[in-house]
């Protein structure tokens, strides 16, 4: 059985996210969202609301988990005995972040690697900091959240 173990802060899941998850899909038997507090953000959404938003999306994909991160991804994986991150690149941007990131991991457990997944050109741009700018300003973001995220942001926006 082969987990792959998708981390991020998922405050709100977007159709960049879900693009990489049906991609890992495909290499893995299991996958696990892990949503994590990115501590130099501030969230919109709980812990536990990104938890329920994401596990209603996926309910009929028995395959796909939800759990929350609770300290480092590293020591996570060592607990759980995974051994596969999942990250998706989008532009050149990513890439120095995401070398320095998988290479601490790296650091810290030996045992893990990080698989990286290309994202669908028309989300490049996108991040969920953009989505949430564009409801708060009543703006159309039905191309780039599904459409119970959409609600979500706008009964919390
Ligand atoms: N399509 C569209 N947008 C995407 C995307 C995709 N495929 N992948 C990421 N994004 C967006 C996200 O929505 C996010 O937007 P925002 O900055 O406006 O919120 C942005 O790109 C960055 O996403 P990501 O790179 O996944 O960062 P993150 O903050 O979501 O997650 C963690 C970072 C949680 C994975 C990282 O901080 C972590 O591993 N934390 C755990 C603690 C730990 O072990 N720390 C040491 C790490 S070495």
């Amino acid at each position: 059985m082969k987990t792959g173990v998708y981390p991020g802060s998922f405050d709100p899941i977007t159709f960049g996210h879900i693009d990489i998850i049906e991609r890992a899909e495909k290499l893995f038997d299991e996958i696990i969202i892990l949503i994590a507090e990115n501590r130099r953000k501030q969230a919109l959404f709980s812990l536990e609301e990104r938890k329920e938003i994401i596990e209603e999306l996926f309910k009929e994909k028995k395959h796909i988990k939800v759990e929350i991160l609770d300290g480092l991804l590293a020591e996570y994986m060592k607990e759980k005995n995974h051994k596969f991150v999942v990250r998706g690149l989008r532009a050149i941007s990513d890439f120095e972040y995401e070398f320095q990131h998988s290479t601490i991991n790296k650091e810290l457990n030996k045992e893990i690697e990080t698989v990286f997944l290309m994202t669908e050109p028309k989300y490049f741009y996108i991040n969920s900091s953009l989505i949430k700018e564009i409801v708060a300003l009543k703006g159309n973001v039905k191309e780039f959240v599904p459409k119970a995220v959409e609600n979500k942001l706008r009964e919390k926006l």
